[in-house]
């Protein structure tokens, strides 16, 4: 199991307080690293990093902000003198509040040009931020792992009809800039492979596929039926992954997609 061990190496993963990134950190962690748990809300994130088994932080980070983002650099760099792995997470993924107004704002040609900016700010500059920045200290430390985030999404387009309803209609549509981020966040993964490549720097995407959250049972059903494993996913389903990434096992790997959907883009 040496293979995997992530003992004595720094990790970094941002949107850490979200549904699957706080699984994130607990892979990471589990596996022997000491976690940086980087989100929105610096209280928060102190707390969680407090729950993992080894010796970690909690920093308040906007992915959106090459400040905010110098600083979490520094302030982990004081700390522990490396970073070895980027887990580039955080991401926006439009929640519409008010079901009524769902449908009707989510349409393609409804859909305001403000959330569209905001998607390609979170789920792509901060992506590009990160990297630049963090991915910089693996570079001059000639060894690291980054690792980003994608979707299923990002590889095939959304079937609108998961999101109708019993009685016919719609209740929301899933929005063009998750796709389009995602599906950029790929290429991104391949032109920074290849760019630090002779740095000792791999880059990687994880692709998941969708993870059960109290979604509605119509929506589940549906859901479940697309995918060859008949079932959405855990949010720990993808630590083994992660920690294949982040660690040695997979040292001959760069610029490569783990696509880990339940055989969602298989047929
Ligand atoms: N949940 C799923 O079904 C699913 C499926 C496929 C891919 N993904 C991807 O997995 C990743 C995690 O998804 P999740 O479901 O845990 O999301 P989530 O919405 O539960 O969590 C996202 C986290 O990102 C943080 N965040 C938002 N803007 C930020 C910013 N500017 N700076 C720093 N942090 C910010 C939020 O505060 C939140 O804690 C995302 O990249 C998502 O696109 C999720």
């Amino acid at each position: 199991m040496e293979l995997f061990s992530l003992k004595d190496k720094t990790a970094v993963v941002t949107g850490s307080l979200g549904l699957i990134g706080k699984e994130h950190c607990r892979a990471l962690s589990e596996a022997g690293a000491n976690v940086i748990a980087a989100d929105l809300d610096a209280d928060k994130c102190g707390e969680f990093a407090l729950t993992l088994l080894t010796e970690s932080m909690g920093i308040s980070l906007d992915v959106t902000s090459p400040e905010s983002v110098n600083g979490l650099r520094d302030k982990v760099i004081q700390k522990f003198g490396h970073i070895d792995i980027l887990v580039n997470n955080a991401a926006i993924n439009d929640m519409f509040e008010d079901p009524k107004a769902a449908s009707e704002q989510s349409k393609f040609e409804n859909y305001p040009l403000e959330l569209w900016q905001k998607s390609i700010d979170v789920n792509l500059t901060g992506v590009f931020l990160c990297s630049q920045i963090i991915g910089n200290v693996m570079s001059v430390q000639k060894k690291g792992s980054i690792i980003n985030i994608a979707s299923t999404y990002g590889i095939t387009a959304p079937d609108q009809s998961l999101y109708k309803k019993v009685d016919g209609t719609q209740s929301f549509y899933k929005p063009p800039a998750y796709s389009a981020t995602k599906g950029a966040v790929i290429m991104f993964t391949k032109y920074l492979a290849a760019y630090w490549g002779s740095n000792g720097v791999r880059v990687n995407t994880l692709t998941p596929g969708g993870v059960e959250n109290s979604q509605d049972e119509f929506f589940i059903r549906k859901y479940s039926a697309k995918t060859i494993l008949g079932r959405m996913a855990k949010p720990s389903d993808y630590k083994g992954a992660l920690i294949f990434l982040a660690s040695d096992a997979s040292s001959y790997m760069t610029g490569a997609n783990l696509v880990v959907d339940g055989g969602w883009t298989a047929w």
